[in-house]
């Protein structure tokens, strides 16, 4: 099993847009039915691991986003809403631990956000870092950092060019390990 987070991000490096909309929702070729790879990737996977946060719009989506995944979610409480089969926790080192007890050989999809991703990464949970570099600039949203800290061992895979103007580029980064993130105050 493989812990791979795949993020899409705009040239200029942010995660979401502005408004905190996940990045690839922005390109008109996303939009229109081009898949940045995401179906090669998932042919591998047989879950999804997420934050809260990332978690929660699904809720209220007219179709469910993972329906050949098993789904796990780290936050402090179970949304309303939350289907039965959907495993949640509070305690990221519980929820590994589920989620590996669960596996039956296939990789996780690691669909972030950043602090998700920032507190796999702190445990040397993260096996692989995969960026979708859309062709565009944002000028401002949440970026990858500081939650994945600037030190994180990045080691060059491959990379491929994706319709539309997008390129695909995959690190690996086991070995490295970060604090965990801090809560925000906010939320303590
Ligand atoms: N570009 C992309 O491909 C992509 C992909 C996914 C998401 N996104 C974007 O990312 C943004 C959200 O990112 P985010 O980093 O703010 O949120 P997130 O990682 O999706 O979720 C954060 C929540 O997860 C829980 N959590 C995370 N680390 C924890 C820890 N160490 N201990 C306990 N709980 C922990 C907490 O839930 P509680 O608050 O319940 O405690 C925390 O508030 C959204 O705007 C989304 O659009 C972009």
């Amino acid at each position: 099993m493989q812990i791979r987070a795949r993020m899409s991000m705009s040239a200029d490096g942010y995660v979401t847009t502005p408004n905190g909309w996940p990045a690839q929702t922005a390109d008109p070729a996303f939009v229109s039915g081009q898949s940045h790879g995401i179906r090669e990737f998932l042919e591998g996977c047989e879950a999804a691991l997420m934050g809260r946060t990332t978690f929660e719009p699904a809720l209220s989506n007219n179709r469910w986003p993972w329906p050949d995944l098993d789904v796990f979610v780290l936050g402090s409480h179970r949304p309303d809403g939350t289907p039965d089969h959907v495993v949640t926790d509070n305690d990221p080192v519980r929820l590994l631990a589920k989620l590996r007890s669960a596996n039956r050989g296939g990789d996780v999809h690691l669909i972030g956000g950043p602090r998700t991703i920032g507190t796999f990464h702190a445990l040397g949970a993260l096996d692989t870092l995969e960026l979708v570099v859309l062709p565009m600039l944002f000028g401002g949203g949440m970026q990858l950092t500081p939650m994945v800290g600037p030190d994180t061992g990045l080691v060059f895979q491959r990379e491929r060019a994706l319709p539309g103007g997008s390129v695909e580029i995959v690190y690996s980064c086991k070995g490295s390990r970060a604090e965990l993130p801090n809560k925000p105050a906010s939320q303590r």
